[in-house]
Parts: C-alpha cells; structure tokens; sequence
C-alpha cells in the first residue's frame, strides 16, 4: 500500500516516476531469505528483474548471490560488490569478450547453455589458464502453464541442451580439460502461479542427475532457476510471495544428497511489488460510448501490458466523488499503450496521481524511448517520506 506520506511527498515531483517501497523490499528480502535457510537453499538474485543501484544495493545487504544473462550484468553485479563466486551467468548467447569477462572476474558458475559453447569457454579458460566451473543448462521439456513469451522450458524454445543431446554432452565434457561441471541449471519459465511445474521439474532433475551419475559425473549443485509468480490482481493485500511454499514444493520433492546444494534464481517474486509506476492524469476525455483517462505514463516506462497482454492494477492515488468507468490508457501513438479498459474507478481530474503496481519487476529494465520520451527517474520511499 502507498501511504499518504508518500502521496503527499509525490505532489512535489515531476511525473511519471518508478517509486519503490524500500521497508517492503526489505520485508521481501528477508521473508526469502529466511524461507531459504531453513532448506540450506542458495539464492541468486535474478537481477534482469530490476538493475537500478539502490535495489540491487539491497538484495547484497540479506547476502543473496546473483543470476545474470550478459556481461553488462556481470559488471554491474560486480560494481555493486557482490562476491564473483556468488555470481552465476546464463544467456544462450554469451559472446567470446563476455566469456572473458566472466573468467578474468572468477565467477561462481556458467550456466551453459549448449555443446558449442561449452567448447568455446573450454577453449577461452585453457588460453587464460583457468579452470570454468559450469552447470549444464538442460532443458527439461515442462509446460509451465503461463505466457509463451516467458516458458522457456519446453522442447521449442531455445533455451538449454536437450535430452536426446546427452551422450554427445557427456564426449564434450570428457573431452573439456580446462572446465569443470559442477552441477545442472533448469528454469522452467517465469510468473509460474501454481507449485505442480516445481515438482515436475523436481523428478526431471533427479532423472538427470542420475544420467549424469551412471556416466561418472559428481553433481554438487542443483540450480533450479526462478519463476515465482506474484499477485498482480491484488498486490496490496499480496505484497510478499509465497517463498515458504515454493521452497517446501522443493524439499518435498528433491532429496539432496550430502555435499549437494540447491540454488535458485528468482527476479520478479523479490521485486515486482515493492515498486509502482507513479503518473499524473494529463486529461479526462469523455467519448461517446467511453471515458478515458489520459496518463502521463505510457509503453516506454512499462512495457509488459503492450507486450505481454499483462494486467497490472491501477489505483487512483487522489481520488474524487463518485465512481465512473473508464479506459485508462498512456500517451504513446499506439493503441497498445493502454492500462486497462473499462474500469471501474473513483470519480477522476486533470492532475490526480494513478499508480501502476507491481512495476518493479521488468519496469524499468525494460524502459526504452519510443516517441522521444526521457527515461523515467526512480523515487525511494526512506528517501522523500520525512
Ligand atoms: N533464471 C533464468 C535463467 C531466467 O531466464 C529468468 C527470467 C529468471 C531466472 C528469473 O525469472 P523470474 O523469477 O523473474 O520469473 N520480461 C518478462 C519476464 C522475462 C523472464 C526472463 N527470464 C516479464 O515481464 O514478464
């Protein structure tokens, strides 16, 4: 929930904002974390998510490693003094000079993504004289039930190597002098709601991790990427995840073995509701059929509703008499560009402050500036609140 204090500290600053609620990212933060160490579970925080300084600042501070999927995270993960050997790189398309990178930095693990470049990093880690410590990245082939845009573990999509590759895997490994495997890498897909895709993905890592036992392979760490889903229907009575359920869907499901450890790479279950898009209502149109209600925030600052169809609430921070419905919709020149339809809202003016939740996850990383629009700046609640 938004306080007042801080919508009274909004009235003061150019619109539209990312705001983010620090005590509830913390709480987020803590809750996770907390959840985790009863499991002895890892965390690595998918920092895709959200990469702004002061975030990222605070996932360090509770001690959770990071997910990144290009050189320019490792750097930034690095920047922000996250130890190298708690930071884990995917990506099906890690360049040579991001390989390097990551290898001059000393990071925990590659997860690697296929055979080719499994024999590339081989190649770069013998020239640097290092030794790559690697996870296989396996596609397990799950229907994780939620957009296809963001299910990345079904046999179409490209991510990972498949089953039917393994014996051609285990030759590229024997053959890796300068690598060393320690373990698999699966993420099934992202917003996942529900735990059976969890379980299922469970029984596949067994599956594969015995394949890799019969073939003469330790595996010590079993990293199951991320994917929690977060209440975008009603965040302010959902603000924190449902850590203790996906972490106990876990433990019910995969028996560790001693000297094993279990990671997991969440981004938007520790992010998404601590931040809201903050905007002004620009006008008020009334149309024939319909009313709409014009922000000052449009695609560029969150794309996710243009892209992914997504719902994100909409609230009315300075509220009037009445109730009417309306079209909440940004100012961009594209139909697409619209907070929702047909909403029942509070009566509304030229001037009220609309927050967008649940903007904390792939909101501002994924800001752009179509139609010349500056980036939008980020506000911090133990910042403007006094
Ligand atoms: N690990 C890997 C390997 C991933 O590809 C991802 C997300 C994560 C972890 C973190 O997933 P999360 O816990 O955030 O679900 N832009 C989209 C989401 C793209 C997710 C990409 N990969 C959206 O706004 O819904």
């Amino acid at each position: 929930m938004i306080c007042k204090a801080a919508i009274e500290a909004f009235r003061q600053i150019e619109t539209p904002f990312y705001y983010y609620d620090m005590e509830l990212l913390h709480a987020t933060l803590r809750e996770c974390s907390m959840q985790a160490a009863k499991h002895g579970f890892m965390v690595h925080y998918a920092i895709k998510a959200n990469d702004d300084p002061r975030v990222v600042e605070a996932v360090r501070s509770h001690g959770f490693g990071v997910d990144c999927v290009s050189g320019g995270e490792v750097e930034i993960a690095l920047e922000a003094g996250f130890e190298p050997s708690k930071i884990v790189f995917a990506g099906v398309g890690k360049t040579d000079a991001e390989i390097t990178l990551a290898l001059k930095a000393g990071i925990g693990c590659f997860n690697v993504e296929s055979i080719p470049e499994l024999e590339v990093i081989n190649q770069i880690a013998g020239g640097l004289g290092v030794t790559a410590p690697v996870c296989i990245r396996v596609n397990p082939d799950i229907d994780a039930h939620t957009h296809k845009y963001i299910t990345t573990g079904l046999a179409e999509n490209k991510f990972g190597i498949s089953a039917w590759a393994f014996e051609e895997l285990v030759a590229a490994l024997r053959a890796a002098h300068n690598v060393r495997l320690k373990g698999l890498h699966l993420h099934i897909g992202s917003q996942i709601t529900i735990m059976e895709p969890f379980a299922l993905e469970c029984k596949r890592a067994l599956e594969i991790v015995a394949r890799f036992r019969e073939a003469g392979f330790d595996i010590t760490d079993l990293n199951l990427g991320g994917g929690l889903g977060v209440d975008y229907e009603a965040p302010v009575a959902n603000p924190i995840p449902p850590f203790a359920e996906w972490f106990g869907t876990v433990a019910a499901n995969l028996p560790v073995a001693p000297g094993q450890t279990v990671h997991f790479e969440p981004g938007r279950a520790l992010v998404a509701q601590c931040g809201s898009l903050v905007s002004r209502v620009v006008f008020v149109k009334n149309g024939k059929d319909r009313n709409f209600v014009i922000l000052d925030a449009g695609m560029n600052d969150l794309i996710r509703p243009a892209l992914y169809g997504a719902h994100h609430a909409v609230e009315n921070l300075t509220p009037h008499e009445g109730q009417c419905r309306y079209d909440v919709v940004g100012p961009i020149c594209e139909s697409s560009d619209t907070w929702g339809e047909d909403l029942q809202l509070p009566g509304t003016a030229r001037g009220d402050l609309f927050a967008i939740h649940s903007a904390g996850a792939y909101g501002q990383v994924m800001a752009m500036r179509y139609n010349q629009r500056p980036f939008a700046k980020a506000y911090y609640s133990d910042e403007i609140i006094k």
